[in-house]
């Protein structure tokens, strides 16, 4: 199957997508490095190993990777995050039993850039949290975007926003970070922003489906998206459904087919007070500028769905 590394900041989305991507026969996932985001870096990890320990296939290695924003000292304003309240879709801890392997491998960024430099052949990468890990890498060494054949961010937003007005939350979180990774030509750069993931909700009818399968990643993936609805209800009445942002990025390496992008110029602001982390996507006929994300303005909810059931229904332990 296709060469993956997931880089995460585990989070009840970034939970189905590991498992998805570690289920799916199509895709070979290398490795999964953690970074400071929905929760602190030393939650993502226990997240991390956790889910991976939960379906089974805890000989994927997990790395640590930084536990703050490149640039700044932490996030650029304070936005206080009520973790375990009524209406964050996350939590500090998942709701699955500790991971019994302890196997806390070393750093990140140092595995990122000895695996990119020795890989024979090109790696995807699928950053699905803040890119400083991403950014820190091209930081050391810019040539190993040559080893990438495509990397698949979730991030950003045109017409849609979460964390502020202006900005989806990946991108805000290390705005620097994200405005490196835009910039470093990779020969493939795909976005997957809220403009499409907001546009693949799963139902709680869905999450019944997913549970009837009676494996630990249906019944998992129940739980952790049944939470992010319960949280959306409470924020903002989604109709009993919710997005699975990160878990759209790993179907569409499997499946190009649920998401639709256009090639557009893509900038970050990292300046403005009010539009601090806002991706700023050029869609003017007659821009000028040049394009260099594949950028996903919807999403096909059904397909997902399929896919999630299919994938879901493997238990590598029966
Ligand atoms: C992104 O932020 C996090 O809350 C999710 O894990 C996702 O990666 C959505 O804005
Ligand atoms: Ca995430």
């Amino acid at each position: 199957g296709r060469k993956v590394i997931l880089d995460v900041d585990t989070g009840t989305d970034d939970a189905v997508a590991i498992m998805f991507a570690a289920l799916h026969p199509g895709i070979d996932l290398l490795a999964v490095t953690t970074v400071n985001g929905n929760v602190p870096l030393e939650n993502t990890m226990d997240n991390t190993l956790r889910v991976l320990d939960w379906i089974g296939r805890s000989e994927v290695p997990v790395f640590a990777g930084l536990p703050r924003p490149i640039v700044r000292a932490g996030f650029p304003s304070a936005r206080h995050f009520e973790r375990d309240s009524d209406d964050d879709p996350h939590g500090s801890t998942l709701p699955i039993p500790p991971a019994r392997s302890t196997s806390r491998a070393g750093g990140a960024v140092e595995f990122l850039v000895e695996t990119l430099r020795a890989t024979t052949q090109p790696l995807t990468l699928v950053p699905v949290g803040p890119l400083s890990n991403i950014a820190t890498v091209l930081a050391i060494d810019p040539s190993l975007t040559e080893a990438v054949d495509e990397v698949v961010v979730m991030g950003g937003g045109h017409a849609e926003a979460n964390v502020t007005a202006s900005a989806e939350f990946n991108v805000w979180a290390d705005p620097e970070a994200a405005h490196v990774v835009l910039t470093a030509g990779f020969r493939r750069l795909t976005l997957v922003p809220l403009d499409a993931t907001h546009r693949a909700l799963v139902t709680r009818a869905a999450c019944a489906r997913l549970a009837d399968l009676g494996t630990p990643a249906g019944t998992a993936a129940a739980r952790f998206i049944g939470r992010r609805i319960d949280a959306y209800g409470a924020a903002a009445p989604c109709g009993g459904a919710a997005p699975v942002h990160d878990v759209v990025c790993t179907a569409y390496l499997v499946e190009p087919d649920v998401v639709t992008t256009r090639h557009l110029p893509v900038a970050v602001d990292t300046a403005g007070p009010l539009t601090v982390g806002r991706t700023v996507v050029d869609t003017r006929p007659d821009s000028r500028g040049t394009p260099n994300a594949h950028v996903a303005f919807d999403a096909d909810a059904g397909l997902l769905v399929r896919l999630l059931t299919e994938v879901f229904a493997r238990d590598p332990a029966a």
